[in-house]
This record gives C-alpha cells, structure tokens and sequence, in this order.
C-alpha cells in the first residue's frame, strides 16, 4: 500500500565537514581536533585520517551534481569552524566563508535548500589547547564564530543547526575518549555537556538577530533506551541513562532547566557550578525545528556494569565511561540483525523516540541523520548491490511515517550518508554512502540505494 510524506516534506542527504573535505592545510584552514586526534596512533582504524577524505573540497560541484541527479530537494552540510577562523577566535579567513558561500549559491542554483550545521565536531585545535569544552571560554569563541558565518550565509540558509550531537562531543569527547580530543574525565565530561549547551544558546540568539526569518535547529542523538526487563530496577537504569543521555541537551535546550535527577545522580562527580546565573535561560533560546539523528535503539540492564553501549563503540575499547555517574548500569548485547557498525536494526525504535519526543517536548521535528553501513563491494557490472540498506532505509521511512500518522510533526528527512567517507574512530572502513567511493581514484559509483531513494523522493511515497 503506497504511503504519501507530508507536503513539503524535505528530502535530503547529509554530511560533515571532517568526514568528507579533505584539503585540510588548504585556503588557510587551522587545525582541528580531529587531525590531531587521528594522526595520533592507535586511536583510528588503520590509522586513517581525514587528509584527504573525499577531496569533496575539491570536487563539490560534481557532489552537488549527484544531489541535483537523485533529485534532492536539500542538503545537510557542516560548516569547518577551522576554515573559518583558523585559530578559533579572532581574525576570520576569508577564504573559508568563500568556500561556503560558493557552495550555498550551487545548491541553490540546483535548486537545493542548504541547511547548515555550525559544528560537526571539528573543534580548532588552540580552543582544546586552552581548555576545550569542558572550558567556558569555548562556548563564548562559537558565538563569535556563529556571527562570523551567519553574518555572511544567514540570507541564503534555510535552517542553522548550532550543534551536532553534543553527547558525542561530550561524552565520547572528554567522558571515555573514544572521540577527539580523547580525554577521560567524568567531571569533565559533564562541564563539557554544559558549554555545548551554552555555546548552542549563544549562537542561537545570535543567528536569530542576524537571520530572523532562518529556522533555528540543533541535532540530537537522543537515545532510545529499553529496559532489559520489566524490573524496577531496570526501569529506573533507563530514567538515569535517559538523563544523562537525553535530557541533559533536551531539557536546557528546550524547557529552560536541568532535571533534577541529573543533577543528584552525579553529585558524586560534580557540583555543577559551572552553571552560572542566567545560563539556562539563555540556553533555552527557542530551537523551531528539532534535528533527530537515529541509528538504532539501547538496551539498558541494572547492576551489571562492564558491558558496552553498542552506539558506543569507538575503535578503541575504552576504560573510561561515557555515562558519568552511570558505572552501577550495563548495556546487554540483545539479539537481531546488526549493521556492520553492530547497531541492531530497530526501526520501530524511530517511531517511538518521534512519538516520545512529540509529547515530551512538542517541538516540530526533521530527521538529519538515519543510515547504515555494510560491507559494500563494486561487482564485476560495476554497481553496488547493497539490498540490506535498501531494506533498512525502507523500513525507517515506514517508521517515520508511522510516528507520522499517530501525530508526530516530521519536517524532512536527511540520509546519512550521500557518500562513504571517514567514518570517525573507524576510518574508511565502514561505508554509509548512498554513493560509493572509490577512495583511489575518488570515483563516486551511485549505489542502488542511491537510486531507490531517488524514486521515493522523486514520488514522496513510500
Ligand atoms: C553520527 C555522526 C555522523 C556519522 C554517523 C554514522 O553519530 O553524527 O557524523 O558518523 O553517526
């Protein structure tokens, strides 16, 4: 039976800046957490870096190409705050707005709504020299750099999302080390989660006076968390992983207050006096459209501690934990099909976080990343025939329409990936793209995903 998307409906793809740029000592570019973090050994799969990626810096026009090929209507990019502002603060380099610039005006001339994300993660290198996340000063550099780029894109982007995945920055960043910069501090961690929070407020109000008629977003992985049994025990895991997993982004961002729970489930860890007088409310600047990045859900299993989340799993097994205050919870492994990331192909998952996330906060939605990584190989007819991401996408698309149906606001929904790239702590050894990429010759070969959701998109049905 045909589904029909809302009208209106934004149909896109999406990427980051690290994960396919390349170029990194072009038109002026500082370094980044992620080139340090990367070049450091052992902590990527094979070693591999972004250097070069998909030398997408260089081949952009033929990318958007392919976007305009599979008739996407917009495209979810990150701007690279080391391009902008080499340093992280200060003179801005007027090469990488250009950059930028000349990209927006391509989607445009193809007809693609640019939605723009302000920080994918790449962090300039001197702003961790001198503290990081965990530092305030952080947070007051991004409202710079925010006003340094909407002040010269605000006209032509149609959505600015300030953050991308705070947890991961947070808690993958300062918490267990899996994710640049790589440090391991509980404490650390949660004053990191707090900056972020303040960095996305500052900028928020930001782009708000310089680009009142530009929707303001922020991208969250919002864990789906399910109890491993229907104990007490368990139910009262999955309150605490939900806060500070969740709700320690949700509730600042979009209520105005950090929840109670959280605070006194980490007391042991931190007094929270990082949060200064105000913060919250500058914090709760009024996002218009929640961004929801879905993978798959987490099972969450009181009083046997040691196992490891399976969103959680960078390249190198790490000691440290990313749930400060959270050493008593484990994560079960449960059974079902998995990814070649190992995340658990859970599709109603979706449509019970869009429905949770409907009730509990009432905020119109989009999703910015859903995908999945196999082992793709080119055959001998040189196509790529990857039916387990056909099936994955058709089936979260029929999740997202579900949560539709029962009263979910869904904007739009954005691919992760439009091309294989560098996958993180995994290098280019796992591959999202809806388009291959031959990394030797950087040849972009579309796989037959790629086609099927051009059909979908093309028809707005399912
Ligand atoms: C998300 C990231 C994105 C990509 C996907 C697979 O956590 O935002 O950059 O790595 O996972």
């Amino acid at each position: 039976m045909a589904r029909n998307f809302p009208e209106g409906f934004w149909w896109g793809s999406a990427t980051a800046s690290y994960q396919i740029e390349g170029a990194v000592a072009e038109g002026g570019r500082g370094t980044s957490i992620w080139d340090t973090f990367s070049h450091t050994p052992g902590k990527t799969l094979n070693g591999d870096t972004g250097d070069v990626a998909d030398d997408h810096f260089h081949r952009w026009e033929a990318d958007l190409d392919l976007m305009a090929e599979l008739g996407l209507g917009a495209y979810r990019f990150s701007v690279a705050w080391p391009r902008i502002q080499p340093t992280g603060t200060g003179a801005v380099e007027p090469r990488g707005l250009d950059f930028y610039d000349r990209l927006v005006d391509g989607l445009l001339a193809r007809g693609i709504t640019p939605v723009a994300t302000l920080y994918h993660w790449d962090l300039p290198q001197p702003l961790e020299d001198a503290g990081g996340w965990p530092a305030r000063e952080t947070a007051l550099a991004f409202e710079g750099y925010a006003d340094a780029v909407a002040g010269r894109l605000g006209d032509r982007v149609a959505v600015w999302t300030t953050l991308n995945e705070p947890w991961c920055s947070a808690f993958l960043g300062y918490g267990s080390g899996v994710h640049a910069p790589g440090r391991t501090s509980d404490a650390d961690a949660l004053a990191a989660a707090h900056h972020l929070n303040l960095a996305h407020g500052l900028a928020g109000r930001v782009i708000r006076e310089r680009v009142p008629a530009a929707q303001l977003s922020v991208t969250l992985n919002v864990h789906q968390l399910r109890p491993a049994s229907d104990s007490a025990a368990d139910a009262d895991a999955v309150r605490q992983i939900d806060a500070v997993g969740n709700r320690v982004f949700l509730d600042p961002m979009l209520k105005g207050f950090y929840p109670d729970d959280l605070i006194a489930d980490t007391a042991s860890v931190t007094d929270w006096a990082f949060v200064r007088d105000g913060d919250t409310a500058t914090i709760n600047c009024g996002v218009d459209v929640l961004g929801v990045n879905y993978y798959t859900t987490n099972t969450v299993q009181a009083g046997v501690p040691g196992t490891v989340a399976v969103r959680d799993d960078g390249h190198q097994a790490s000691d440290a934990s990313s749930w400060p205050g959270a050493d008593h919870i484990g994560f079960p492994a449960m059974p079902g099909k998995r990814t070649a990331m190992g995340w658990l192909v859970q599709p109603d998952g979706l449509t019970d976080l869009l429905l949770r996330l409907q009730r509990d906060y009432g905020v119109p939605m989009m999703i910015t990343e859903n995908g999945s990584a196999w082992a793709d190989v080119v055959t001998p007819d040189g196509g790529v025939h990857d039916p387990d991401r056909i099936d994955y996408l058709e089936r979260h698309l029929g999740a997202v329409m579900d949560a539709v149906e029962r009263g979910a606001d869904v904007r739009g929904y954005f691919a992760w990936s439009l091309l294989d790239n560098f996958e993180w702590a995994w290098g280019y050894d796992r591959r999202f793209g809806l388009v291959y990429v031959d990394y030797a010759t950087q040849a972009r070969i579309l796989k037959d995903s790629a086609r099927r959701y051009a059909a979908i998109v093309g028809g707005g049905v399912l």
